[in-house]
């Protein structure tokens, strides 16, 4: 009997303008004023230039915001970065640590994912904390070291179910519309669930919500979602219309 509730989370990526930005999560925080809402807790994820914006505009609804990435630091001089508290200070409460596409384009390494992870919770956020095997690294057999060596260089040390959330994205699954079958999440979830029972304890486990990511959609949602280790999707391409959005967000 498990008491995680389900995040669903959006992770806009580098999309939106104002307009269509302000529509999107206005729409969702419409919905969820209008009830019923989902049986999950929803996040929105929208570039740095949005978030101020994506704040005012779903004020009154119970839709969170958060960040794609922040900085390990506070403050200082870190051209073009952004701090944690400064994600805080707008009224974000997660933020996206450890993405793979951060990983490869600035190169992120664990000890910089861990940094920012401890950082994020240091300022109060929820650091969801990304990891995920290649193509190449699941054809050699090795998704389930890569994962674990992830998630053990990636964990803050102060990582409790409060403050953190797991996400298990298979590179190879990402916008390729290529979806992890259920046997295959499950099983991935279920070794990140036993990692975390090593290092954390069983109860601590037991309560951290794990999401998969990596072209879910409505159609495929509910078999993922229903999956006993997976407590809810972090969702890029559909998660920039409202009804597909929604869609997921009901399959919980
Ligand atoms: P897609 O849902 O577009 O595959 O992206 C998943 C993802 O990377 C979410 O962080």
């Amino acid at each position: 009997m498990t008491t995680r509730r389900k995040l669903i989370a959006g992770n806009w990526k580098m999309n939106g303008l104002k307009a269509d930005g302000l529509a999107l999560a206005k729409g969702l925080a419409d919905k969820l004023k209008a009830g019923p809402a989902p049986a999950c807790d929803l996040l929105v994820c929208p570039p740095f230039t949005l978030i101020a914006a994506v704040v005012d505009a779903v004020a009154g609804s119970t839709l969170a915001v958060g960040g794609q990435d922040c900085h390990a630091k506070t403050s200082g001089a870190h051209t073009g970065d952004t701090s944690p508290a400064m994600l805080a200070d707008l009224g974000c409460g997660y933020a996206i640590v450890g993405h793979s596409e951060r990983r490869t384009d600035h190169a992120e390494s664990d000890a910089v994912v861990k940094a920012k992870a401890t950082a994020a919770q240091a300022a109060g956020l929820i650091a969801i904390v990304c990891i995920g095997e290649t193509l190449a690294q699941r054809d050699a057999g090795q998704t389930m070291d890569i994962n674990r060596s992830q998630l053990l260089g990636s964990l803050p040390d102060g990582a409790t179910p409060e403050n953190t959330v797991i996400a298990y994205e298979p590179v190879w699954a990402i916008g390729t519309g290529r979806v992890a079958t259920p046997a295959q999440a499950q099983e991935v979830h279920a070794a990140i669930r036993a990692e975390l029972t090593k290092k954390l304890g069983g109860e601590a486990a037991a309560k951290m919500r794990i999401l998969y990511g990596g072209s879910m959609k409505p159609d495929n949602a509910r078999e993922l979602l229903a999956l006993p280790d997976v407590d809810g999707g972090l969702i890029g391409g559909a998660s920039l219309k409202v009804a597909d959005f929604w869609g997921i967000a009901e399959s919980c």
